[in-house]
């Protein structure tokens, strides 16, 4: 199954992918976390990265989709993949498109978690990670057992260096911008589903197993 996940920073993209990942058993490609990945690793791409994400604007779309294509082109990707927070221009999207189109590839679905923007920022400033496995948490919505330790690994947590209120402001202003033409450009081709990401964490994730057992039951999914 070839999935998207679509939705504003802080919608929960990562904490539905994690679930979807292991249930799915297909990929969980963040292009978020391929650059964090890449600037803890102080690469050529990690240092162009960095300046667009500490500031919260995008990476320029060139970068991004050389990510995207030389990931989706790996052996793991032939069951299926599940893209998280790529495209977020329709320059990326119609680059995908493309990109899928010479694999004779397409996508099943897109999956928009819809959370009104006032949320978002609480969800975002609270956010807590695993430094060892990269779980997520949140001190208030999603809290750990032993306060500061992973609940999977024992790990400790800590918080992204975009998550202060800053840069979280910019991030929302930069996606929202973006996030239109994008569901229209999905709506179009048919692929479009949303998503109430407003509810709680186990009933968001069981709504879109909901939709996905009706897709693995049609013909589209091989
Ligand atoms: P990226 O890492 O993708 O950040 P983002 O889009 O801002 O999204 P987040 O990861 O912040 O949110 P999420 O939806 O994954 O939420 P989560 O599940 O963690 O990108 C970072 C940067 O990289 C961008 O700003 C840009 O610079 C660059 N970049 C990445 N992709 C790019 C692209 N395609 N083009 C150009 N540049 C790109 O949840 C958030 C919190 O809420 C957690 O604490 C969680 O526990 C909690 N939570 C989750 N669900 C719920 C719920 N249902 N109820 C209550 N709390 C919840
Ligand atoms: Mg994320
Ligand atoms: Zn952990």
């Amino acid at each position: 199954m070839n999935l998207l996940l679509m939705g504003l920073p802080g919608a929960g993209k990562g904490t539905q992918a994690e679930r979807l990942a292991e249930s799915y058993d297909i990929p969980h490609i963040s292009t978020g976390d391929m650059f964090r990945a890449a600037i803890k690793e102080g690469t050529l791409l990690g240092k162009k990265a960095k300046e667009y994400m500490d500031s919260g604007n995008l990476v320029p779309d060139e970068v991004t989709i050389g990510i995207v294509r030389d990931r989706l082109a790996k052996g793991d990707c032939k069951k299926g993949f599940l893209l998280d927070g790529f495209p977020r221009t329709t320059a990326q999207a119609e680059a995908l498109e493309q990109m899928l189109a010479e694999t004779e590839r397409t996508i099943h679905f897109v999956l928009n978690i819809d959370v009104a923007r006032e949320e978002l920022m609480a969800r975002l400033t609270g956010r807590r990670l695993c430094r060892d496995c990269g779980a997520t948490y949140h001190t208030i919505f999603n809290p750990t057992d032993v306060e500061g330790v992973c609940d999977k690994c024992n790990g400790e947590l800590y918080q992204r260096d975009d998550d202060n209120e800053k840069t979280v402001g910019t991030r929302l202003e930069v996606n929202i911008s973006q996030q239109q033409p994008l569901l229209d450009f999905y709506q179009e081709k048919g692929y479009l589903r949303s998503v109430d990401g407003s509810r709680p964490i186990d009933q968001v994730f069981k709504e879109i197993e909901d939709i996905l057992s009706e897709v693995s039951h049609s013909s589209v999914v091989s």
